[in-house]
């Protein structure tokens, strides 16, 4: 595999792996690809066809069938995405069908990709990788804050039931289970903002990376 300039940043869920993929790859002048959209937008094609996510043949048919055009659909976000995306998620053949798209999106000029497996699966030679993570309580505050503004009704007892469901879930399933590449740089959240994750991010980047 190439030694790109790829930057795999994986993670449970809300542990703030979008906010720092999108500025590390807007100063690392690379594409940006968030992964776990195009679990979403299969969920959502699931969905709207009245199937079931958890079915694989839905789910793979729908997996094959996507656009990029999906993953800028508005309806990607909230509970019911979330649980239709962890579904579509935990079945092999979606995962098979979405590996060349995030492969190739890398190809010509390397990337900054986030997701579950990205270090794991998607680019195990990737040079950089960061698992990111923060305690339950503390990820279910920033998404409810995040449903807040967004003016969706949330309660913070639910989000963060729902959470504690879903990662279980993406770490117990067979397929690409969540965990932290043995070489990935662990970066814990509690107690960051989003500038100090990101400082320490660029740091341990530029250990691996050449940047100019
Ligand atoms: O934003 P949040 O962290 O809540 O979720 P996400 O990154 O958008 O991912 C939604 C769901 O898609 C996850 O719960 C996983 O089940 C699945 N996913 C995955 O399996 N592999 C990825 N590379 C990205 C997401």
């Amino acid at each position: 595999m190439s030694m790109k300039p790829i930057v795999a940043i994986d993670g449970p869920a809300a542990a703030g792996k979008g906010t720092l993929a999108r500025r590390l790859a807007a100063t690392l002048h690379l594409p940006y690809l968030d992964t776990g959209l195009l679990y979403r937008a299969v969920g959502r094609r699931v969905l709207e066809t009245g199937g079931d996510p958890s079915d694989a043949v839905s789910a793979e048919s729908a997996a094959r069938a996507l656009e990029p055009a999906d993953l800028d659909r508005n309806d990607l976000r909230g509970p019911q995405a979330d649980a239709a995306a962890a579904s579509v998620a935990s079945i092999t053949g979606v995962r098979a069908a979405l590996l060349d798209f995030q492969r190739d999106f890398a190809v010509r000029d390397g990337a900054v990709l986030d997701g579950r497996d990205i270090g794991t699966v998607i680019f195990p030679n990737a040079p950089a990788k960061l698992f990111v993570t923060a305690s339950l309580a503390e990820r279910a505050r920033r998404r409810w804050l995040e449903l807040r503004a967004k003016g969706m009704e949330a309660d913070i007892a639910t989000v963060e039931a729902d959470m504690r469901q879903r990662d279980a879930k993406d770490a117990a399933r067979a397929a690409a289970p969540l965990k932290a590449a043995a070489d990935a740089c662990l970066l814990d959240t509690s107690e960051m903002d989003a500038e100090a994750a990101f400082q320490a991010a660029l740091a341990f980047i530029r250990t691996r990376i050449d940047l100019i």
